[in-house]
């Protein structure tokens, strides 16, 4: 048997002169692995006397954890080279110029979130967001919408698998979950608007299974539905900017808001293209109405003190209104040529004071 000093000079000599982390673990499994030389070692315990055990048994462990940590210092300095060589390799000169021509660009459906959120946020919006994957409770329920209510069906809704409590998640059919998740976690006043992605299993020229949606939401002590057409008519000459834009809000439900009104604007469709502010036609836009008063008291909000309004506008519809895009299959296709087109530039931000679309 190699004497243990012998061993554990090679052993230590062979640890500092491991190249790499494989190498590394060779010499771990033939030192310490199960018929590693210092296992063997330790096994030869078992058939000493107990004198002799009191001495070799302390040299035999030392030895063992000397060897392991040799191995752990070894093995923490050779993850760092590795670092360090893999950081000097991907190495990034940000002071390099960009490419005169940027190559990607901004996909309609986020240009036109950020035009919405900068006419929003200037009539003093903040931006609220919620999960797309959402429970039952907030996405129908306290939105007044309680089981078998036929409303339901009108969603055409996404279920996840039931969880082992019986609830079964959903990928939310609108934007008004997050309605719920703002009252129950904020007190009044409220001014809020929710952009995100929506779901329904729906599929044509005009629907998409995950399309996107624009929530706003204010609660406050005295809010009417003056104060909401005002909105609604700002938002829709900003966004459209023109000077002028005829509205009309007609009758609608929703189970959430009473009264309920669609939002039709006057357009032009004469010629295969549409105009806005001018014409004799009308385009549905919006569904919006006053919060109904079930909805506050199931998102704790005290009814008889409180009052709100809510909108809810589809952002892939405003896109394709604003940018003349017919078809909304090819928004979720990556098709290169499709986003060269109809795609802004990175550095073209929407800002009210520069013009949104530019
Ligand atoms: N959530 C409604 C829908 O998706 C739109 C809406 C929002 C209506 C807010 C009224 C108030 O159809």
């Amino acid at each position: 048997m190699t004497d243990i000093a012998t061993l554990e000079r090679e052993t230590l000599a062979a640890i500092e002169a491991a190249g790499d982390e494989r190498a590394l673990d060779e010499i771990r499994v033939a030192a310490l692995g199960k018929k590693g030389a210092v296992a063997e070692l330790l096994k030869t315990l078992g058939g000493m006397s107990p004198e002799e055990r009191k001495e070799k048994g302390p040299q035999f462990n030392g030895l063992r954890d000397r060897v392991a940590s040799a191995i752990a210092a070894r093995k923490a300095r050779l993850e760092e080279t590795a670092l360090d060589a893999r950081l000097q390799s991907e190495r990034v000169d940000v002071t390099l110029p960009a490419p005169e021509i940027p190559r990607g660009t901004i996909h309609p459906v986020s240009h036109v979130m950020g035009e919405i959120i900068a006419i929003l946020a200037d009539l003093d919006f903040k931006v609220a967001e919620g999960p797309d994957v959402e429970t039952d409770d907030y996405n129908f329920t306290r939105l007044n919408i309680p089981a078998e209510h036929p409303a339901r069906q009108m969603h055409d809704t996404f279920y996840l698998k039931p969880q082992g409590d019986g609830s079964r998640p959903l990928l939310r059919t609108h934007t008004s979950p997050v309605q719920v998740r703002t009252m129950l976690s904020q007190k009044p006043p409220i001014r809020v608007i929710a952009p995100g992605r929506t779901y329904r299993c729906d599929s044509d020229a005009t629907h998409s299974p995950m399309f996107h949606q624009v929530e706003g939401l204010a609660i406050d002590e005295e809010t009417h539905l003056g104060h909401l057409k005002w909105v609604l008519q700002e938002f829709c000459k900003a966004f459209f900017e023109v000077p002028q834009v005829k509205m009309r809000l007609r009758p609608s439900y929703f189970p959430f808001t009473e009264p309920s009104m669609e939002v039709d604007i006057q357009c032009d469709r004469s010629g295969g293209q549409i105009k806005f502010g001018e014409g004799h036609d009308w385009l549905e836009i919006a569904g919006s109405g006053m919060v109904h008063p079930r909805v506050l008291e199931m998102c704790g909000i005290d009814p008889a003190r409180y009052q709100g309004y809510a909108f809810g506008f589809g952002i892939d519809r405003l896109a394709m209104l604003k940018y003349g895009i017919p078809d909304l299959r090819p928004f979720f296709d990556s098709d290169l040529r499709w986003l060269k087109h109809y795609g802004f530039s990175a550095l073209d931000i929407p800002a009210l004071h520069e013009g949104l679309s530019r």
